[in-house]
């Protein structure tokens, strides 16, 4: 069995490839990535001592996919991941990569008769539905109450059926679009395929920065970094996401990629569910523990056109289909980001901290997906 994937250097490809060639040598895993994202040329080194071919391309261009040749399975994974794109200026390069991008994607599974699963997002739920959700503060964070619910959502968190109506960036609509391409191959070409729309994900190997992977900028700017800054929802940090450990992700994929045929169509909300949910304040707390040291984090009460106070994945139908939930805690999650940071400091600081030089202001950040 041959496997793809593409945005195969990102930090979900690159540990999706490796984690799958170390529990199944038989597998032959490729690749596939542009290197747009700065830090994923670090994975090229990794992937090749871990037995995974890699291929510099890109998946706007077809003869770039050509050249990857066939496969059995594909998991997409390449993305320009920011729900910021596009909101400064132009959408070609969002739209280009994440839907043109998909459609090349599925045509050369349709080629070569190979199943997908695509790894969406929870930005395909629009914004200001999510900002409707009757939140309330509850510590330092924002909860929802209790026993109350709505349209495909609860305590638990945000379900799949969440209404779709509505604007939710240009991010979320090339994702809601590609899930939309997906169902239309399965129909008309019998492609096989599975969608997880995730929320956060992190865990080492996560290049994280201002406008995506919240986590490990949190953790790498209090080992290494001078400020940080609550931005958005009154600027107190108040603002609440779950977060999904890599591990139990590739657990998930592991599963379905093995049994695909009985997951084929499924559509799933994938998080790591309100247990492993934390506010930006709670997170500053938990990191300061780890570093060592706190850091002045500032406030800034403007909220950015496309951030959200609250989403938690309600992880229900995904475990009761697939008998899979996450298994690491929160603190785990960040004892092994800490731990990585800490073992590749030399690499990783001038990454981490380029661009939060001490004589510009602190960077405002999204808690986005
Ligand atoms: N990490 C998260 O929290 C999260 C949450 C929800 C959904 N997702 C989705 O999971 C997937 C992987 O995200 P990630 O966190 O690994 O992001 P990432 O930025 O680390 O990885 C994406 C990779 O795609 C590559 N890429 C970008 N444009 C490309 C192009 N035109 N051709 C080929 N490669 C290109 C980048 O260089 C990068 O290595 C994405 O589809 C993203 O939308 C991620």
């Amino acid at each position: 069995m041959r496997i793809l994937v593409t945005g195969g250097a990102g930090f979900v490809g690159s540990n999706l490839a490796l984690k799958l060639k170390r529990e199944r040598a038989d597998l032959a895993i490729c690749a596939f990535d542009n290197l747009r994202r700065r830090g994923s040329e670090l994975a090229v080194t990794r992937l090749r001592d871990g037995g995974v071919d890699f291929v510099h391309g890109d998946v706007r261009s077809t003869d770039d996919l050509a050249d990857a040749g066939a496969f059995d399975l594909l998991l997409e994974c390449s993305a320009e991941p920011s729900v910021n794109a596009g909101y400064d200026g132009s959408p070609a390069y969002v739209i280009q990569t994440n839907l043109l991008g998909t459609v090349h994607c599925l045509e050369a599974a349709r080629r070569h008769h190979a199943d997908v699963i695509l790894f969406s997002t929870s930005r395909v739920y629009p914004i200001e539905r999510l900002r409707a959700l009757p939140l309330e503060p509850r510590g330092r964070r924002l909860e929802l109450p209790d026993h109350a619910e709505g349209p495909g959502w609860s305590a638990r968190g945000i379900a799949r059926d969440f209404p779709l109506a509505g604007h939710r960036s240009m991010y979320g609509a090339t994702k809601l679009a590609s899930e939309l391409l997906v169902e239309e191959y399965r129909a008309m070409y019998s492609l096989r395929a599975i969608i997880n729309r995730c929320g956060v994900i992190s865990g080492p190997w996560q290049m994280g920065k201002v406008d995506q992977g919240f986590v490990v900028l949190w953790a790498s700017q209090h080992l290494f970094g001078e400020s940080l800054s609550y931005t958005g929802f009154g600027g107190k940090g108040l603002q609440v996401r779950d977060v999904l450990h890599i591990d139990d992700l590739c657990n998930l994929v592991r599963r379905q990629m093995e049994d695909l045929g009985r997951y084929d169509g499924a559509v799933y909300n994938v998080g790591g569910g309100r247990e492993r949910s934390v506010s930006l304040a709670e997170l500053s707390g938990l990191c300061c523990e780890r570093a060592g040291r706190s850091i002045p984090i500032s406030c800034d009460p403007r909220t950015t056109a496309a951030d959200v106070p609250y989403y938690v994945a309600d992880n229900s139908h995904v475990t009761s289909e697939t008998g899979w939930s996450p298994r690491r805690e929160l603190g785990d999650l960040l004892d092994d980001v800490f731990r990585w940071l800490r073992d590749h400091r030399g690499t990783l600081e001038p990454l981490m901290t380029a661009r939060t030089p001490a004589h510009l202001p602190p960077t405002p950040v999204t808690t986005a997906p």
